[in-house]
This record gives C-alpha cells, structure tokens and sequence, in this order.
C-alpha cells in the first residue's frame, strides 16, 4: 500500500468518526464517548493531510506545517483549559471566526495561484476554469461573512458592545442588495476574473456578515451562535472544494447542516422564525417601547432567613437557575439546599429553560455535575403548567427566561418568545444581585409583582445564607 492510499484509506475513516462523534455527541450518556470519536478522527485526518502534502512539498515545507501544528495545539489547550464555562460561547464564536478567515485565505490563495502560474501548472484543467472562479468567489463570499458576524457574535457575548439590534433604516433591502450583488459579481469574475472583483467580493461580505449578526438582538444570540457554525461548516466545505481535499469537504458539510439543523430546533423552541433569523432579523421591526432597562414600579426585598422559613413550610418548591447561576457557581449550594429540603418533605423540582445560560444545556450540566437527580429536572414544557400549584418558586440568577413581558407586551424585544411562568407561583425569590436587565437588555416586570421578592446578593452566598437559616430552624420532622 502506497502512503497516497493509506492517506485515503484513512480520510474514510476519519470521515466515520466525526459522524460516530456527532452520534454520540446527541446524547448526555455517550457524550464524552462522541468527544474521543472526535479527537480521533481529528488526529487521523491531520496526519493523513500531513502526509499527503509532504509527497509535494519540501522538507523545510513539512517542518513548517508540522511546528505550527504544534504551536496551534498548544495555544488551544492553553486557552480551552483557562476559559470558564459561561465564556464557551464567546470562544466558539471565536474559533468560527477563524474558520471564516482561513476560507477567506484559501479563496485568496487559490485565485492567486491560478492568476501567477496559469490554470497549466496548477491543478485545476482548463476547461473547469470557469467552475473554479465561481468556488473561489463563494468560497471567499461564505468565509468572510463568517469571519466578521463571528467577530460581532464575540463582542456581543462577552458584553464589548450592547448586545441589542442594530436597526439601520432598510436593513432588509441592504441584506438583500448585498446577496444580489454577490450574484452579479460571481457572473462576472466568472465570466472575465480579475483582482478588482476579488477585492469588491471580500469586501461586500466582510460588510454582509457585520450587518447580518449587528442586526440580530439579544434574546436570539443562541440561534446565532448555531447559525455561524453552520456557516463554517460551509466555509469549510468551499475551502475543501478549492483545495481538492474530500475530508474537508465532508466534514464541513456535516459541521453546516448539523448546526443549521440546531439553528432550526432552536428557533422553534424559541418561537422564532428560523429564517428571519439567518437572514439577519429579516421582518423584525424595531421595538415600538419595552425595550428600555427602565424600572417599573416598587420592588420588595427579602432576607435569606425569611427565605429559609418560607422554603421550610413550603409544600413545593420549583426551581428556575439562569445564568447567574453559572456566574456564582451557585449548583453545589443549590444542590444540597435541594437534599435539604426533600429531606424536609418538601417536594423540589427545577425548570430548565432551553437558551438558560449561555450555551445549549448549560444549565443541565451544571445541575448534573452538581449530582442533582435527573428525575427532578424538568424541561420548560414539563413544568410550565405546575407553577399555578408551587408555593414557592427560586429564580437563581435567571432572568430573561422568566420574564412575563414575553407573554404580555407585543412591543417587547423578547415579545413571542416561550418563558417560564414563575409568576403564578404563590411566592417568587429572586436571586440577583442588582435590579440590572438579562442579556436581552429588557427590564423585568416579574420583580415588581406583588407576590415577588428580590434577594439580593451573588446568589452562591445567598444559597449558603439559606442553608445555614435553614440548620436554626425546628428540626426535620419536628415541625411540619
Ligand atoms: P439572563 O437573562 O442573562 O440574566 C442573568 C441574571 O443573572 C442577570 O440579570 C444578573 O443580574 C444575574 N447574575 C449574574 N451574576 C450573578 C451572580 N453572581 N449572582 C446572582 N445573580 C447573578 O439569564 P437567563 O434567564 O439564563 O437567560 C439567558 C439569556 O442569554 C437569554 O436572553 C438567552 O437568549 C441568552 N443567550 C443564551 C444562550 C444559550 S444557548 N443558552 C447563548 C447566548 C445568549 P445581576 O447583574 O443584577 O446580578
């Protein structure tokens, strides 16, 4: 077997790994099975191309790929070891960016090559020439769009800018206008090439991709997030196609329809249309009112020894965490107030909101990890009819996702929305530690609702404070 074929032999491969990964990656159970299928097929398809470049290349040319190889694997451990869960997304969208450029790089080089050394001496026969312009453009076009909305999605998940829509005047015509003259522009360069064209291509979709993710707002960043893996995914592809490498081509069309595919059940449980979404918040209008961070009326405080009584003579308890929670690393005392409690009688339950956090499942991690039993965590459609029959509902550092404006106000910027209804609880806690907005920038009715209560603090400590009201109170079994 030549080391051409072995390369082959072990795309293939790989090729079935990153589908067993993406298999086992759908389930909790098998999840960490799916991230070693992963790392294996990774690991295969970077030797396999490795080996199939140095048939080609220069010695020199191997040890250079080779050294930032390992330059790059060491940034990436280094970085992926120090980021804090609630940061994930921000360096997904980071990773994404990357992605983007270096389609935007391979487009670049590729045109460049053909133009210095003649469609003869490269790769590519004559008479596909005419095909590889059009998979250089759209390779360029998918890459920089990608490259620049994964810049914004960054900028906008780490709170470097506000993280509500950008509502330029005809936003939706410039969308459209862009993606026309993309259209033209490919017609064009394949028609009669040149540098000019390249440079109007890479331009226009570095400005497409800002414009597409500036224009989509708070509460529907997660659906962001999904929707530019998909577009790597197929920038990806596009650079596959361009240098003639059938693994890239796979993988980054199982990366874009997996994420599109999220990007769509996202949508859904958000009640947002998934393709007003991709195309950059097309339709919505600016909010008419409701959007400001404006407060609303009075709100009351709580303590945390008040809290623990109420929590102690309660029948049942549901729980909402959010972000917050990730922020304070507040699972572990929210797990033991649970077995507390449960040892009390109490019946404790948790909604999960499906965008809680800043990461799909975030919150189920959390609580897993916090070893609160599986049973008792409930998906929002589980749950949202109980809360009627709760006495008391702990809202630890969620926000967004219980907020009634969502139901209520048909202007607000979260307005269709699914939300948790903590409100019709007997009593809502709060957990925060201000009267600040979520992240979609909205103000909360639910804190100046008569039977809410805010307890303010990092909620970490606010939980601890509860737990040890809790020990000072009548024993278990002696008092209820
Ligand atoms: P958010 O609406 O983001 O609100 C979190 C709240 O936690 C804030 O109001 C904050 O108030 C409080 N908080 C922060 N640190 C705290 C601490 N140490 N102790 C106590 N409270 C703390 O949370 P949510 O309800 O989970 O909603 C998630 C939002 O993120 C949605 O808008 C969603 O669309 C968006 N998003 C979600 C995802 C995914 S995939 N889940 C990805 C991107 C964006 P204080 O500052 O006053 O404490």
């Amino acid at each position: 077997m030549t080391s051409l074929t072995a390369a082959n032999a072990a795309d293939l491969v790989a090729a079935l790994l990153f589908i067993l990964s993406l298999a086992g990656l759908s389930q909790h159970r098998t999840a960490r099975s799916g991230v070693a299928f992963g790392i294996a097929g990774m690991a295969l398809a970077l030797a396999a191309t490795v080996i199939v470049a140095s048939r080609s290349i220069s010695a020199g040319a191997v040890t250079l790929i080779v050294v930032s190889m390992a330059l790059g694997g060491a940034i990436g451990l280094w970085r992926a070891k120090r980021v804090e869960m609630t940061e994930m997304p921000e360096l997904i969208a980071v990773l994404h960016s990357f992605v983007g450029l270096a389609a935007v790089l391979v487009g670049w080089n590729s045109y460049l090559e053909v133009e210095a050394h003649g469609a003869a001496q490269t790769a590519v026969a004559s008479d596909l020439l005419g095909i590889h312009h059009a998979e250089v453009f759209i390779g360029i076009f998918i890459g920089a769009v990608t490259f620049t909305g994964s810049i914004v999605a960054f900028l906008k998940l780490s709170a470097r800018i506000a993280s509500r829509p950008l509502m330029l005047p005809g936003k939706n015509a410039l969308n459209l206008g862009a993606l026309g003259a993309f259209v033209g522009l490919t017609v064009w360069f394949t028609v009669s090439p040149g540098l000019g064209l390249v440079i109007a291509v890479t331009v226009l979709a570095l400005a497409l991709g800002w414009h597409l993710v500036a224009s989509i707002g708070g509460g529907d960043m997660p659906v962001v997030v999904s929707m530019l893996n998909s577009y790597s995914g197929w920038a990806a592809a596009a650079a596959g196609f361009l240098l003639d490498n059938n693994l890239l081509i796979v993988t980054g069309a199982l990366v874009g329809s997996s994420g599109a595919y999220l990007s769509y059940i996202m949508c859904k449980a958000m009640n947002r249309s998934f393709v007003s979404v991709i195309a950059g918040g097309f339709g919505v209008e600016a909010p008419a009112g409701g959007g400001s961070g404006e407060e609303e009326g009075e709100h009351r405080e709580v303590q945390a020894a008040e809290a623990a009584e109420l929590l102690a003579g309660a029948r049942s308890v549901v729980i909402t965490p959010g972000y917050g929670m990730a922020v304070a690393q507040a699972q572990h005392p929210v797990a033991e107030l649970t077995r507390r409690l449960r040892e009390r009688g109490v019946q404790v339950r948790f909604g999960v909101h499906p965008v809680a956090g800043r990461l799909p499942g975030h919150m189920n991690v959390l609580l897993a990890e916090a070893k609160v039993p599986y049973d008792i965590v409930l998906e929002m459609d589980e749950i949202n009819d109980d809360f009627a029959a709760t006495d008391v509902v702990l809202v630890i550092g969620a926000n967004d996702t219980v907020n009634p404006a969502a139901e209520e106000d048909p202007s607000s910027p979260i307005a269709g929305m699914p939300v948790l209804k903590v409100w019709e609880a007997g009593q809502v806690i709060v957990f925060k530690r201000s009267m600040a907005s979520g992240y979609a920038g909205v103000q909360n009715p639910l804190f100046f609702r008569e039977n809410s209560s805010m307890l303010f603090g990092d909620a970490k400590q606010s939980t601890e404070q509860i737990l040890t009201a809790l020990d000072a109170l009548t024993p278990v079994g002696a008092g209820r």
